[in-house]
């Protein structure tokens, strides 16, 4: 089916529903990172208190996704991969981030088409952030 003329011209933030639903997306991923054994290792290499990293992150992709640019001003000069250089990310915690972000995705109101498209770009730097010397762990 043809896009019509609006959704051509409507940036994927406005698609995905704008903030609330980013909001929404960020808020599930760290509630599944908090509470299921299966992303153990992800949650043993963040803080206690992940009240900031629901702001920075839901802030990040409001950016990614052609929203309001907010997080760049309040980060000047950091580029997100940059952001993570300093923390041991292998195979493991990788694919427990790319799995948690896909299902929170899968879970919010975001067209399947579209959500699949986020999560798919999302896995792409998720990879790009395994450090050389970790990504055979
Ligand atoms: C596309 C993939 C990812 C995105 C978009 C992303 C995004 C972010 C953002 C926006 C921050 C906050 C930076 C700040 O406020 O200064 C952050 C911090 C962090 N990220 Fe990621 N991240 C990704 C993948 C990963 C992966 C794979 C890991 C695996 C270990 C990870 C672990 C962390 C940790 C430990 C922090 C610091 C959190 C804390 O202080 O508790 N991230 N990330």
């Amino acid at each position: 089916m043809a896009q019509s003329d609006e959704a051509v011209h409507r940036t994927p933030f406005e698609l995905v529903g704008g903030a609330t639903i980013v909001r929404q997306v960020v808020d599930r991923f760290y509630d599944l990172m908090d509470s299921e054994p299966a992303y153990t290792a992800l949650r043993a290499v963040h803080a206690a208190d992940l009240t900031p990293m629901r702001a920075s992150l839901a802030g990040f992709l409001n950016a990614w996704l052609g929203g309001p640019r907010d997080w760049f001003v309040e980060h000047p000069g950091v580029c997100v991969m940059s952001a993570h250089t300093r923390i041991a990310i292998n195979r493991e915690t990788s694919d427990q981030w790319t799995d948690a972000m896909r299902r929170a995705i899968q879970e919010s109101p975001i067209d399947p088409e579209l959500g699949a498209k986020m999560a798919e770009a999302l896995a792409g730097m998720a990879q790009g952030m395994i450090k050389r010397s970790a990504a055979a762990a």
